[in-house]
């Protein structure tokens, strides 16, 4: 086996899943400004801390996707990946560098980022692309084709690239409609990925669920979402991927873990699991408060939620 298919693997062995923890500065600061925490990157880390040293998460965690400050920070004197390894868990690191005029840039001086994020100890990276329904045409392609050119040149390296090309839950548009335009995007994708030789087996998939737009009037439940989105799958993704982490996307932490549930009611050719920010972090975030006392409360949160997740997809 080689190392990428060896490291997907573990990554998605059974059970465990993926912990996004790589939320920009921009985004943490919006996250903790609901629970009255100012983010700064000592804040950053006593919250990612509290996270990484929940006493029995390697059960359920396989991997956490760090951000750039996260991955040069230290836990216990040891530095974030070797603490993590430590614990089991696979170090990874966002690389793309957020998103401009809804095209996602970071592949200047990749190479180079790619192997300095290796000697600090990542084993696999992140990317984002991001499709807005009704305006999904203008970028698909450009976004694919970056997609793309991340994961080769993450293989180079032995780095597993996680392809995430996200069509957006916002709107009213039905099922339907994010099928249409979620096995559009796939498509191109996978297009783009044979054509830059990515080796299949070395990656992995974290795209979003077939679901009702947020505005929609009519939700779909858990067993249509899970339907839509097997059949979608089956249509374009090769059985070579050796597993789908889907993304939560802004569905609440019991949403997630039910779809997830569902999914696996169903299966398929590739393991199907999570790599969650959101679904996994919403409940310990509101459970913390930023306040030293509340960190037990707050693990505990954060343990049940992972089990809960974990079990959905052993079902
Ligand atoms: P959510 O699960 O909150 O969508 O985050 C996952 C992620 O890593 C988005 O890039």
């Amino acid at each position: 086996m080689s190392t990428l298919n060896q490291t997907a693997q573990a990554l998605v062995a059974q059970g465990k899943g993926i912990l996004a923890a790589d939320e920009s500065t921009r985004t943490i600061a919006k996250r903790f400004e609901k629970i009255g925490v100012t983010s700064n990157p000592d804040s950053n880390l006593a919250y990612r801390k509290m996270l990484f040293m929940t006493p029995g998460i390697e059960q359920f965690i396989s991997g956490v996707i760090l951000y750039d400050e996260t991955i040069r920070q230290e836990i216990d004197s040891q530095s974030v990946p070797a603490y993590l390894q430590s614990k089991g868990i696979l170090p990874g690191i966002k690389v793309d560098q957020g998103i401009v005029e809804m095209v996602t840039i970071g592949l200047d001086g990749l190479q180079d980022r790619l192997t300095e994020y290796k000697n600090l100890g990542a084993k696999f990276a992140k990317w984002r692309a991001v499709i807005t329904i009704d305006e999904e045409d203008a970028h698909i392609e450009e976004n694919a084709e970056s997609l793309a050119r991340y994961a080769a040149l993450c293989q180079e390296q032995d780095i597993v690239p996680i392809v995430e090309p996200e069509v957006l839950m916002d709107g009213s548009h039905d099922l339907e409609k994010c099928k249409e335009v979620t096995t559009k995007v796939l498509r191109i994708v996978f297009e783009k990925l044979k054509e830059h030789k990515v080796a299949l087996e070395g990656m992995l998939l974290k795209p979003n669920m077939i679901i009702s737009g947020k505005d929609a009037q009519v939700q779909a439940s858990a067993k249509e979402v899970a339907k839509a989105t097997i059949d979608t799958l089956k249509e374009v993704v090769p059985v070579e991927v050796p597993g789908i982490v889907f993304l939560s996307g802004g569905q609440t932490p019991d949403q997630a873990t039910e779809n997830l549930k569902e999914l696996n009611l169903i299966g398929g050719p590739w393991q199907l699991s999570f790599s969650y920010g959101r679904a996994l972090q919403e409940e310990t975030l509101a459970a913390w408060a930023g306040k030293d006392e509340n960190i037990p409360a707050a693990q505990k949160a954060f343990l049940e939620r992972a089990q809960k997740v974990s079990e959905a997809r052993s079902v």
